[in-house]
């Protein structure tokens, strides 16, 4: 799962994966195409709308994406177009590019629409992008069990 800092929209999409795949048979990380919060903890409005829907993303600290990413994880999922973009342009390898999607695409296909990020606004903000991750990723899973 990745965004651009790696504290609000991925930390949730990563939580919320997680809590619908068994962890025995699936890896989910999430990182940022920046470097901008390493190390950090998700903003606190991602971990309050988490809390409230039982999702503990506390233990999480933010990292950036590497292209070793590329060869660890058959799916990367970006959370918008630029992000999207930025992750595409680290590699040349096809094969690697095709694993990068954007996350929206597996709820609405064919209509490129991003996460809006939600760093500068409000609460709602968080709520919103908390509700779409949440459709996003059930399709995820949906989709994982039919090839798994
Ligand atoms: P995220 O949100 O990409 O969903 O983690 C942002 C967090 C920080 C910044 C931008 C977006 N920033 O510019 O610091």
């Amino acid at each position: 799962m990745v965004c651009l800092g790696n504290i609000c929209r991925s930390p949730l999409a990563e939580g919320i994966l997680k809590s619908k795949l068994d962890s025995n048979k699936y890896i989910v990380e999430s990182c940022g195409t920046s470097s901008y919060h390493i190390g950090s903890k998700p903003d606190k409005r991602s971990i309050d709308i988490g809390r409230k829907y039982n999702i503990d993303i506390t233990d999480q600290r933010a990292a950036q994406f590497s292209i070793n990413d590329f060869k660890t994880y058959d799916y990367i999922y970006a959370m918008d177009n630029s992000n999207y973009q930025n992750i595409v342009k680290l590699t040349d390898n096809e094969t690697h590019a095709n694993k990068v999607k954007l996350i929206l695409e597996e709820l609405h296909p064919n209509s490129n629409l991003d996460v809006p990020d939600p760093y500068y606004g409000g609460e709602q903000g968080f709520e919103d992008v908390f509700q779409m991750l949440d459709e996003a990723c059930y399709q995820i899973v949906l989709k994982l069990e039919k090839i798994h």
